[in-house]
Formats: C-alpha cells, structure tokens, sequence
C-alpha cells in the first residue's frame, strides 16, 4: 500500500499551484526577487515521521517565523518575569512593522510585531553578552529547534540592513522609553540576522513539530526549551502568530502559527504535528497568499482546528462490574485511554454513582495510555476516599502510571 499522507499534499498543493495572486516582500530587494512560483508543504508528526511534497529542501530566509522561537530563548534564559516586564502579551491588531507601544507601559503589545520581536531579541541570553554572542545563540538555539546547524544568509541580511529605516525608528523608539538598554541599531543588526538565517520548509516542520512535542525535537530527542516556555510560545503564536489576520486565523484554521515575509508559514498542533509550507508572494498583511489558502485545507480536511477535540471523558471507563472468587467479591472498575480532568471527573462520578458494597476495589488502569498530573492527583483521591470508607484498594497499574503515595495533596 502506498502511504496516505504525501498523496493527500500532492493533491492539495496541486489545487492551490495556479493561484498567482500576493507580490513577493518588496522592501527587502532580495527578497523581491525571490523565485515566486516556488511551492512546498510538509507534515512532521511529534514521532519524527516527516511528509514533504514540492520545495521542501529550498533555502530562503526564516524572517518572522524566527520570533516565536526567540520569544522561547528569552523565556529560558531569562524567565518569565523579566521578559513580560518588557514585552506584552495582548494581540495588537495592527500591521507587523507598526511603529506604536502600550500607551501607559511603554511595552510593545506582543513578541511576534516588530516592536516586541527587537525586544524579545535583546533579550535573548544571559545579561551582558555582546552582539556577536548573542546572535551566536539565537543561531545555535534556531538549529536546536531544527534539529541541524543553520546559519545566516549575509546577502539577505545586508539587503535587510540597508533599508531597515522602519525597524531603526522602532528600536530608537524602545530606547527612548527605557525598554531597550543598548544601542538600537546594534540590536536592530542582530535582528535582522535573527530573521536571515536560512532554512527548508522540513526545517521549519520540525522546528515546528517540536513545539507541538512539548520542547522536545523528534528527531534529536533534545528537550530544546521546557514545556512551560512551550505553553507560553504557542498562546501568543494563536494569538498574535498572523498579525491583523489573527482573528480570521484563529477561526477558520485554528492552529498556532507564525509567518514570514519571505512566505514561509508554520502551525504547531500540540500533541501531534508541526506543519510548514513555502510559497513567496504574500497578502496585504505580510502572510503567504498559498501558505495560508493551504493551510485552510489542512485544517478543514483533516479535522485540525485546536478547538475541534473528540469527547474523550465518555470513553475512559471501558468496564464496571463485580467479580466473585474464593476470596469474596470484588469490584473490578477498568479505565482506558487519555486521562485528563474530564475524564478523572467521569471516573469519580462512576466510583461515586455505583457506591461500592465490595470490601474490595480495583482501580485498573492497565489501558490508559497517558494521564496528565491533575487526573493522576483525583484517581489518588478517589483512592484515598474509598480505603477511608473501609475499602481495600487496589490499582492494577503495570506501567506505573499512578505512583503509589496515598498521601499527596490533590489540591
Ligand atoms: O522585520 C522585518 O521587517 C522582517 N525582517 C521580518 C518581517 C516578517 O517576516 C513579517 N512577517 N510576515
């Protein structure tokens, strides 16, 4: 059997290739230049499973799509608290390079415009590294995220450099309000190297599926950044990923993503996939005209909305029933799949609506594949409820899945 997947690209790249609608990035004149029919999309799975059809293995530069990435780098390196003293989280509704800052803060509104991506970028690393060395960190985080060493496109860059007036008067801007502490155009410079490193469409898929695998890249199996910083990064990517299309975004794909201006554009599923594609000529706010029409079959062919998720708590409980031996009876509840609050409520309600007459209970969880912390913590407490009733308690839990301290606060 042929495999599905690449199949299902091949078709839906070939339904979007004749639209020849959007320009290239003008303001950058290596970037207007760019091959416009160039067209690629691939699907990297969280298990490193990699599906490409079309340019997938051509360079050009990662532009914006590096500011998601960056804003992960300053978390880590910095925490929490000093970044969003310097750069918000709210969605500006504005266009990516407009000149403008939180009126009573004097903070840019989010990381992913301009103003708050020449911020993120200074703030990457430890305090008191030089330019150079900062750069060289972004450089060395970027293929981390990738999974392989990238570098710096310098003709791209220089092409940047020379006209990046608009960015200049947004980092003079950020000095003046205390929010950058250095030099402007030092900071601008190593924006704009940030933003030309090269990449492949397959980069980007797996920068992007390491996101959606909790920090970890499939491939190298590296935990890049931890999965707090995840959380952080993919809520402003849904929020402020697409700019001034965020809302439309939002509803019609529903997938965190960021773009670029040399028409690279990501979207990170948690829990199951990073997809990139690759098409240069972009719409009116900066975002690829096919990248985004591709992404709008993506999302409705394959069910891929982040709001659109299956009644999972219904179908934890797979049996309820008594079981009589020698030993007297016992009642035998069977657990099965991924458990989350939802579906730990649906177990309490079941063990609370049977009231067990049994002196003993068996709590089998030998078929969940997955139980996050909060549902682990009420299964204890249910467990702990029902010995105080008199009950013996057993888990049946080959895999260890519900260490055995009773003792644990639920909340
Ligand atoms: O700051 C700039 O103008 C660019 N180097 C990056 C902009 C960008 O990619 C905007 N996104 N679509």
């Amino acid at each position: 059997m042929r495999s599905i997947v690449p199949d299902y690209l091949t078709d839906v790249l070939g339904d979007v290739e004749s639209d020849a609608s959007g320009e290239t990035a003008g303001y950058i004149p290596e970037l207007a230049a760019a091959d416009p029919e160039r067209l690629g999309a691939v699907f990297a799975t969280v298990d490193g499973e990699v599906y490409g059809v079309g340019d997938i293995d051509a360079e050009f530069t990662i532009q914006s799509i590096s500011k998601p990435f960056a804003y992960a780098m300053a978390l880590a390196d910095r925490g929490f608290d000093s970044v969003l003293a310097k750069v918000g989280v709210e969605p500006s509704g504005e266009a990516f390079n407009e000149i403008s800052l939180e009126s009573d803060t004097g903070r840019p509104r989010n990381p992913m415009i301009n103003a708050g991506a020449i911020t993120t970028h200074s703030l990457v690393g430890p305090v008191g590294l030089t330019p150079a060395e900062r750069v060289e960190r972004v450089v060395q985080g970027l293929s981390a995220f990738a999974g392989r060493q990238l570098r710096v496109d310098e003709t791209i860059c220089a092409s940047e450099m020379a006209s990046a007036h608009r960015n200049l008067a947004i980092a003079h801007m950020l000095r003046s309000h205390g929010i950058l502490a250095e030099d402007p155009r030092a900071v601008v410079d190593g924006y704009i190297r940030q933003c030309s490193v090269l990449v492949t469409t397959r980069d980007l898929a797996m920068m992007a599926a390491t996101l959606a695998n909790r920090g970890v890249n499939p491939l190298s199996n590296e935990q890049v950044v931890d999965q707090t910083v995840v959380r952080q990064v993919l809520s402003v990517m849904a929020t402020c990923g697409m700019y001034d299309a965020a809302g439309d975004w939002a509803t019609q794909v529903g997938i965190p993503a960021k773009s670029g201006v040399a028409g690279g554009l990501i979207g990170a599923l948690p829990g199951q996939l990073g997809i990139a594609t690759f098409s240069p000529r972009l719409d009116v706010h900066g975002n690829s005209v096919r990248g985004v029409s591709l992404f709008e079959r993506f999302s409705s062919d394959m069910g891929l909305h982040v709001m659109e998720v299956p009644p999972t708590a219904r179908a934890v409980v797979r049996s309820n029933r008594v079981r009589t031996g020698a030993d007297g009876a016992t009642r035998l509840f069977r657990f099965q799949g991924a458990i989350r609050f939802a579906g730990a409520e649906r177990i309490v309600r079941e063990i609370l609506e049977t009231a067990p007459s049994e002196p003993r209970v068996v709590l089998d969880v030998s078929l969940v594949h997955s139980i996050d912390d909060v549902a682990r913590r009420m299964l204890l407490e249910a467990a702990r409820r029902l010995a105080q009733d008199g009950h013996e308690v057993i888990f049946v839990d080959p895999e260890a899945m519900i260490p055995a301290d009773l003792g644990e606060k639920l909340w």
